[in-house]
């Protein structure tokens, strides 16, 4: 059950796990699409409730918007904004637009696109909020996916990443489950620190979030 101390930091290292495979699968798809409608709203209370606070008025553009449940609540808690949504799987695509109520149709798009490839975002224009929830860990660049995010957001804009955080105390537990397996994929904030200092952003914070194995990452342009 648990791994012995000398073995601690060698499997501390993060696990990627980009899975692009795997939401390309109309199957897989479909399977996170009944899982996140039955999961836990408890996961994204936090985002949800910290965005509606900061009331952003104008466009919005979530990154790796899956199915789309998260970019239908944001647009029904925010009657004024306009979402553009991206994914880069084309079946999460066509699962969110199927699942899109009649009413949000003229203030939500679904796009196909890669947050790691300008080229195939840079068209969707200029953003207010650019958010995203439990995608940085599956990004294969997370380094240029926040770089071009970051240039695609409007002076006083805000970018706003919420995702889990690898911990410690889980490398005691050897469980393989999905859900571990997603946390040692995620990163540390130490990690974030050192990307955003890279790549030359001044200002942000990263927040921990409840449970502990949750952070969010604010950005401000
Ligand atoms: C775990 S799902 C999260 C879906 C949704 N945001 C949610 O919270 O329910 C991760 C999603 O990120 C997408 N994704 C992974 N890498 C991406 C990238 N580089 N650009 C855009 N989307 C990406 C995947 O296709 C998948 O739909």
């Amino acid at each position: 059950m648990f791994a012995t101390n000398e073995k601690l930091e060698i499997i501390m290292e993060r696990i990627v796990e980009c899975h692009q495979d795997y939401f390309h699968d109309i199957e897989n798809a479909n399977k996170y699409l009944y899982d996140a409608k039955n999961a836990s709203k408890a996961r994204f209370n936090n985002f949800l409730s910290s965005i509606k606070k900061l009331d952003i008025k104008g466009k919005y553009l979530e990154i790796g918007s899956g199915p789309g449940i998260i970019t239908q609540v944001v647009a029904t808690q925010h009657p004024n904004v306009e979402i553009t949504a991206n994914d880069i799987s084309p079946e999460m695509i066509k699962l969110a637009q199927l699942d899109l109520t009649e009413d949000l149709m003229t203030r939500v798009k679904y796009m196909i696109g890669d947050a790691c490839d300008i080229n195939s975002i840079k068209d969707l224009g200029k953003f207010d909020l650019i958010y995203s929830t439990f995608t940085l860990h599956h990004w294969d660049n997370a380094e240029l996916a926040i770089k071009n995010l970051y240039s695609m957001l409007n002076d006083n804009g805000l970018i706003y990443i919420h995702d889990l955080k690898r911990v410690r105390w889980l490398y005691y537990i050897k469980s393989q489950s999905g859900f571990f397996n997603s946390i040692r994929a995620a990163y540390r904030p130490d990690e974030i620190k050192a990307m955003l200092n890279r790549i030359g952003i001044k200002e942000f914070e990263i927040r921990p979030v409840f449970p502990f194995f949750m952070q969010s990452i604010l950005i401000r342009k």
